[in-house]
């Protein structure tokens, strides 16, 4: 079993934050958003995993490397433009070379260990398993239609959802995606879907299964969804990085990355502050990314900021 990572998207989202940053090295709670991924693919027993990147690939490469420092061995290929999750996963065909593989989707963050739903898969022989997890409003995300075990129907954001199980960002592969990838064709959106691949191995009458997580699944790619998960990490606590000085009071749920300096005379709270950033705000700061040279002469808020940077 190998593991491929797909972190190759521009995070406009996140600009201009991520114009400088990749999303997948973006600190939470003062860790990198990969080293999360790796946690949970070492918990599966996997060892070899291939990240794809995109125009971010120097900087990716440079932080990770082979991946010793994490205990794994990393492999990296670039897909030529960020054109869906079904595009992205084949430049790792080689790299896979006919076993079997988890795909992880690199901005995404789960409390409990997957690695049920990897022994699932080895267990079932199927040609594919997919982490679904039950959500109150399923009509935003591709959508399982499931018989038992079984998904027999995916539906992109449906207006009048049969289930109420959405995908979560992790699927479970065996060689026969390597067999529907070329027939695909883009969708409405102009992407070449996961979803598509896999409603084709059903429809070759393939077994693709669910599996059921039932924890906490965070995807890092708004600011609000950035900051909820570091709220749950941190369980709401300040974390200050080393080297990081910080004048102004303190509220809940903020991290200050290594090395920062921080004067925010009104105060901060339920912020992120990154390694290295020289913060001066004559206000208060609330949920917010901040990193660069930011100064600012009155409070920030609900914001994405780096520097002088503009979106
Ligand atoms: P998204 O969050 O959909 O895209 P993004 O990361 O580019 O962010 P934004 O929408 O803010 O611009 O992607 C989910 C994950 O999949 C993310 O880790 C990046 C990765 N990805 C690829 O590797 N290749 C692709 O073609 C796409 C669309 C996403």
């Amino acid at each position: 079993m190998k593991g491929v990572i797909l972190a190759a998207g521009k995070g406009t989202r996140l600009y201009p934050v991520t114009r400088v940053i990749p999303k997948p090295l973006l600190p939470i709670a003062n860790r990198m958003t990969l080293e999360y991924a790796f946690d949970q693919l070492k918990g599966c027993g996997i060892s070899e995993v291939c990240i794809v990147v995109g125009e971010n690939e120097a900087q990716i490469k440079e932080a990770l490397g082979g991946g010793g420092a994490f205990g794994l061995k990393l492999a990296y290929v670039r897909q030529t433009e960020p054109k869906g999750l079904a595009h992205a996963v084949g430049f790792a065909k080689d790299f896979v070379a006919g076993d079997d593989f988890v795909l992880y989707l690199g901005d995404a963050i789960y409390d409990q260990s997957l690695k049920p739903h990897v022994d699932r898969f080895r267990e079932a022989r199927c040609a594919n398993l997919n982490l679904v997890k039950p959500v109150d409003d399923p009509r935003r995300f591709g959508v399982a239609n499931v018989e038992g075990e079984r998904i027999v129907k995916l539906v992109e954001k449906p207006a009048e959802p049969e289930s109420n199980l959405a995908m979560a960002g992790m699927y479970v592969f065996g060689p026969q995606i390597w067999d529907v990838l070329p027939g695909l064709q883009p969708s409405l959106r102009g992407e070449y879907e996961i979803t598509d691949a896999i409603q084709t191995l059903i429809d070759r009458g393939e077994t693709v299964l669910a599996g059921v997580y039932e924890g906490q699944w965070f995807d890092t790619g708004t600011l609000d969804s950035f900051l909820e998960t570091t709220r749950f990490l941190t369980q709401g606590a300040c974390l200050v990085g080393e080297g990081a000085t910080v004048n102004g009071p303190m509220g809940d749920a903020v991290v200050i990355g290594p090395g920062a300096v921080v004067n925010v005379s009104g105060g901060i709270e339920d912020s992120v502050v990154l390694p290295g950033a020289r913060v001066e705000i004559g206000g208060s700061l609330r949920h917010a990314v901040v990193g660069g040279d930011c100064k600012r002469a009155t409070s920030v808020e609900n914001s994405v900021i780096y520097g002088d940077l503009n979106e």
